[in-house]
């Protein structure tokens, strides 16, 4: 768990990984669990899209060209998410960790650094920078990575609705985007846990659920 954990009574639990791998699935699942097995209060959002200005940077950010998007450079796409996270973060994130509720968000910086820097290519210590900045330096107490291989991941969601702007990147941006991810897990393994996402729905969750219950054991005596 990291430092910034001592600073509030909250915790912070993001889901990462690629589109399609089942993080919203399993976010839902964790804050039932929360709030009904558990008894402790939990808020439940995301990013891009947490907040009033969040929503219309989602907007800007998912619209593709055909759908009538203005272009959008690379580096602006990386301010527009760090814009997002930080109005996210002092809006929304931060009062409730404050208040001693459990955060759970739909991605957080991991996203920014896979996607913009894994992904896009661009420099990882500045997309990271940019993020620490935009939250001064608040950081997720656990992480889970849901990861699977970008194409059967696609599969997922391919038949049922038309894909965003990120999603219609091409393999070897979702291969990247997936390898920086697991990178970033393997930097940090005290606070991310990576799961099998090929797994059925089930088994992902009882490896989420067996890792939540060590941790609510700690939270619960702060
Ligand atoms: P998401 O909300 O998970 O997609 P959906 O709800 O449509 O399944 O994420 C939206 C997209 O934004 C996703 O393709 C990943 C991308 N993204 C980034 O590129 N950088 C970021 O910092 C974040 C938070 C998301």
């Amino acid at each position: 768990m990291s430092d910034n954990k001592r600073k509030y009574p909250g915790l912070f639990i993001t889901f990462e990984g690629v589109d399609g791998a089942g993080k919203t699935t399993q976010a839902v699942k964790l804050q039932q669990y929360l709030e009904q097995d558990c008894k402790v209060p939990s808020e439940l959002t995301k990013e891009p899209g947490g907040t009033a200005l969040g929503k219309a940077i989602r907007q800007l950010l998912l619209t593709t060209p055909e759908e009538g998007a203005p272009r959008i450079d690379e580096r602006a796409e990386a301010l527009l998410y760090a814009a997002d996270r930080s109005e996210h973060i002092s809006e929304f994130v931060y009062p409730r960790l404050c208040k001693g509720i459990i955060v759970i968000s739909d991605r957080y910086i991991d996203s920014s650094i896979a996607y913009q820097s894994g992904g896009r290519e661009l420099n990882e210590a500045a997309i990271e920078g940019l993020s620490d900045w935009a939250t001064k330096g608040l950081q997720a107490d656990r992480t889970y990575l849901l990861d699977i291989d970008p194409t059967s991941a696609r599969s997922r969601f391919e038949t049922t609705r038309v894909s965003d702007r990120l999603e219609s990147e091409p393999e070897p941006f979702q291969d990247r985007t997936r390898q920086e991810f697991l990178n970033l897990a393997k930097n940090h393994s005290d606070r991310i846990v990576v799961i099998d996402a090929s797994q059925d729905i089930d088994n992902v969750w009882q490896q989420i659920k067996t890792d939540i219950d060590r941790l609510l054991q700690h939270y619960k005596e702060c």
